[in-house]
């Protein structure tokens, strides 16, 4: 551990997670012990305190401090145009919708967990696109988060590589002004005054019992990528609260792998133009084993309902996630990734969505979706769930190996790169991911880099390679015997090209 303190043990973390969890309802399962570890160390260095109890004193005496350690641990992983169908489907459809129902009065949308500004940026984008700079006079979007830092920034609204890795270079160029480079930070852009005017902040921490009032009113609430970080019964009564800041027949967009994990029966789930999102009436069926009784429907409102397309929506019904008495959800894992071993890949498919479905805030059932998907060949959705694990935990390598791969099968050389390149930098060793860089560097004819890291791969391979902990990874390596003969014949190509 960092900083010379001793290591730490589960039992001393126990009354740490508990007291996370209750202030911010953030969970940290074994599978996020590590980012708990070491952002605990880095916050007892800083204090210079030696031991792990009088850092428990420390966060129970003194109110400050745990907003410190919260802004270590909170994982605001997000970029420009994130799954942007739901934001198209505002500015070609909501908005025009609701401007021809209600003209004067602006469309208000709120995102909850919004980290640093990019997805209710987004939002001004996809309208300023759809409908012009002048529409954006029409909207009220704002964003509220738990981690003040964060929320500077969104404030601040500049930004740099990582949060554009979406956004084409055409948009980057129409709303991103350059700013003059500081030493030390690559280049950075200001998101432009007219996108800016629309979007505020404020801070909100989703556990607080009362909202400020001044939330009420809501025509749509984003709560993407943020739900898979707390329990079901937190999850639960963090829709509630939505509920009641939403107006009648208000929408609610999760993002694509959570929004199945978020079906308790208190909000109506409808399917319409493939996207899957939650409108604010109760459902017509109860659903089955929720303890929730639908109250009686709010009448129905001409003006608000059916805000999106003026017809009555299919509400397609979605199974209720499985209880969670079935068997253990590591039992089924361990089934799934039987499954994976033995290439059947619809049964490991059903298991590892039943899995994300129960438990969504597991990386390790997220990776088990993304592998699965993209031996299927479903690129997008196992893209989804590979960054789902990824903002999850961004310390594990073979997060980024697997979104490498994706990013590769989809063409997307650039970006495919920079995952395998994170991948060495955690695992100088890591041959498959040295594979793959020399590939693509070949590919985009960058042959001293290729013929370098196809050594490399040759070097690795003869020594002994260390074992590998992640079981999934075995089934996305190729055969060591197959790459070393690639390695050599791609070896001999580049030094005949050269010649
Ligand atoms: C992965 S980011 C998601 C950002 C954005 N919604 C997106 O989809 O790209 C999750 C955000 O949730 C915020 N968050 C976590 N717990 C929270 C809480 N209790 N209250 C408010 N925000 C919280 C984190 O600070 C972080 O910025």
């Amino acid at each position: 551990m960092a900083g010379g303190n001793p290591p730490v043990s589960s039992d001393d973390l126990a009354p740490i997670k508990a007291l996370i969890k209750s202030s911010s309802g953030l969970l940290f399962e074994e599978d996020k012990a590590d980012l708990l570890r070491q952002s605990l160390a880095s916050r007892m260095a800083q204090l210079r305190l030696g031991d792990m109890q009088a850092y428990l004193r420390q966060l129970e005496q003194d109110a400050e401090e745990m907003p410190h350690l919260l802004d270590l641990l909170t994982i605001n992983e997000t970029y420009f145009l994130r799954e942007p169908e739901p934001l198209r489907l505002v500015a070609e459809r909501l908005l025009p919708a609701h401007l021809s129902q209600y003209p004067g009065s602006p469309l208000r949308i709120l995102c909850l967990g919004c980290s640093s500004g990019e997805e209710p940026y987004s939002l001004a984008l996809a309208i300023a696109e759809a409908q012009g700079l002048a529409a954006l006079a029409q909207v009220s979007i704002q964003g509220v988060d738990i981690d003040r830092p964060s929320l500077r920034r969104a404030d601040e609204a500049i930004y740099g590589g990582q949060s554009f890795r979406a956004l084409s270079a055409e948009l980057l160029a129409r709303y991103f002004q350059p700013l003059p480079a500081h030493s030390g930070q690559g280049p950075r852009r200001q998101l432009c005054a007219e996108l800016r005017r629309p979007v505020h902040f404020q801070h909100l921490n989703l556990l607080d019992e009362d909202w400020p009032l001044a939330l009420q009113g809501q025509d749509l609430v984003f709560f993407r990528n943020v739900s898979i970080y707390f329990d079901a019964a937190t999850r639960e009564a963090i829709q509630r609260r939505i509920g009641q800041i939403l107006k009648p027949d208000g929408l609610l967009f999760l993002s694509s792998t959570e929004t199945l994990s978020n079906n308790f029966g208190l909000l109506e789930l409808v399917h319409e133009q493939g996207l899957f999102f939650f409108r604010n009436r109760p459902p017509k069926v109860p659903v089955a084993g929720s303890a929730v009784k639908p109250e009686a429907g709010p009448a129905n409102n001409p003006a608000t309902q059916d805000l999106a397309f003026g017809t009555r929506p299919s509400h397609g019904r979605l199974p209720r996630q499985s209880a969670p008495a079935a068997p253990s959800a590591t039992a089924d894992y361990e089934q799934a990734l039987a499954r994976v071993e033995q290439g059947d890949w619809p049964s490991a498919l059903q298991l590892a969505q039943q899995l994300c479905q129960r438990a969504p805030e597991h990386s390790r059932h997220q990776r088990l979706l993304a592998v699965v998907l993209s031996q299927q060949e479903q690129f997008d959705a196992a893209e989804q769930a590979a960054r789902t694990a990824l903002a999850q935990d961004d310390l594990n390598p073979f997060h980024h190996f697997l979104l490498g791969r994706i990013l590769r099968w989809q063409g997307r050389a650039g970006e495919a790169l920079a995952q395998f390149r994170a991948v060495v930098f955690h695992r100088p060793d890591h041959w498959q991911a040295h594979y793959h860089l020399a590939d693509l560097y070949r590919s985009q004819g960058q042959d001293e880099q290729a013929a370098r890291s196809y050594r490399r791969v040759l070097q690795l391979l003869q020594q002994a390679p260390s074992a590998e902990a992640e079981p999934l990874m075995q089934a996305l390596a190729a055969p060591p015997g197959r790459v070393i003969f690639l390695c050599q014949r791609h070896l001999q190509q580049l030094s005949e090209q050269e010649a």
